[in-house]
């Protein structure tokens, strides 16, 4: 963690960061600064959504089998074009692409980027807050005869375990645009100021606090999940906790971050495609686990399985997700453990 004063640039902070490490090469801060630049282009795109005729769904299904949204398509355009000639990643993967995207001949480097374009898209029509979830890591494959600018990324350099993750973040779009993140020294928050461009540290060295003060789960699923989740949920609503659902899994980590709470999305017979829950491991419940681990809390799933540890097979797999205080998490596994024989 480096100490730097609030109102310094994430540009800035990004290099200092880079100074703790005398080998590295600038690779990681040049691939942060490019993201930062998509992240100011989707929040102008975002911010001017209601006039730009660019709500509403494109008519497309995505790789989820899910309504593609025109913003979804643009966010994740971003990113793709930001991204595929930068020189630092070796292949991209995106909640809105089937298969991993490879970036420009000549130009594949060190990292990999898996990430979530636009989170929360059921909320772009109602003006309720959305955002960007992004994960790095350092790409497995790699070739000893030609530089690795001409290797390009493979599926295996994505099926890493959320533990070896590089970086870790979201860009927040809300009632002001926020950039989390954390290289694995802390967790920091930065807030753009529009009328300059510029990202500023307005929250430094982030802990989730003691005291779990929200409950955040989509209750409408109730009758779809396993009894044992029912009974944990039943008990967890007979404490002195409010209850806050946005349904955009940014906007609900981040409230829980800052204020303290436990977020839930449990697996459900709802949708027999999405027997492990809607949330996506690679590029939503992993990055966020990599974050809230930095800020003191965890991440599990509802088998006692911390999801850091878990080792992807497919890209686009899902896993249930518990995350916040980790008092509460692990309460609920242990809860869940107990009243198992319920499940299924
Ligand atoms: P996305 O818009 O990227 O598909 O993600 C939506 C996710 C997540 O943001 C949120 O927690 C969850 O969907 C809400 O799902 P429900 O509406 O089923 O609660
Ligand atoms: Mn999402
Ligand atoms: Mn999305």
């Amino acid at each position: 963690m480096i100490d730097k004063p609030l109102g310094v640039t994430v540009s800035r902070y990004i290099m200092d960061l880079q100074q703790m490490f005398p080998e590295a090469k600038g690779d990681l801060t040049g691939l942060l600064n490019e993201l930062i630049v998509a992240a100011k282009t989707i929040n102008a795109e975002v911010n001017k959504a209601g006039l730009a005729d660019i709500l509403g769904q494109s008519g497309k299904k995505n790789v989820q089998g899910e309504e593609v949204q025109n913003l979804d398509e643009l966010t994740n355009n971003t990113i793709k074009k930001r991204m595929e000639s930068c020189g630092y990643v070796c292949a991209m993967l995106s909640e809105e692409d089937e298969d991993i995207i490879p970036v420009r001949d000549g130009y594949s480097g060190k990292y990999t980027l898996a990430f979530d374009p636009l989170d929360g898209s059921s909320n772009i029509d109602v003006n309720v807050s959305i955002g960007t979830i992004f994960s790095i890591h350092k790409r497995v494959s790699s070739s000893t005869e030609t530089p690795y600018c001409n290797v390009p990324g493979s599926q295996e350099d994505f099926l890493q375990p959320g533990r070896k993750q590089v970086a870790a973040g979201y860009i927040l779009y809300g009632s002001s645009t926020m950039m989390v993140f954390t290289t694995g020294h802390g967790v920091n928050g930065f807030t753009l100021d529009p009328s300059v461009g510029e990202f500023y540290l307005s929250h430094k060295d982030i802990k989730i606090p003691k005291l779990c003060k929200y409950l955040s789960v989509n209750e409408g699923n109730h009758r779809y999940w396993n009894e044992n989740m029912k009974e944990y949920v039943d008990y967890i609503k007979d404490k002195n906790i409010s209850s806050r659902y946005i349904g955009s899994l940014v906007a609900d980590f981040h409230r829980n971050l800052i204020s303290g709470g436990i977020f839930l999305y449990p697996r459900d017979k709802k949708d027999p495609t999405k027997k492990e829950g809607k949330l996506r491991l690679l590029y939503e419940a992993a990055p966020l686990a990599f974050l809230i681990e930095q800020a003191g809390g965890v991440a599990m799933n509802d088998e006692g399985e911390n999801i850091m540890d878990l080792i992807p097979t497919k890209v686009h797999q899902r896993t249930p997700l518990i995350i916040g205080n980790k008092a509460e998490v692990l309460e609920a596994t242990e809860f869940l453990k107990e009243h198992s024989s319920l499940t299924r």
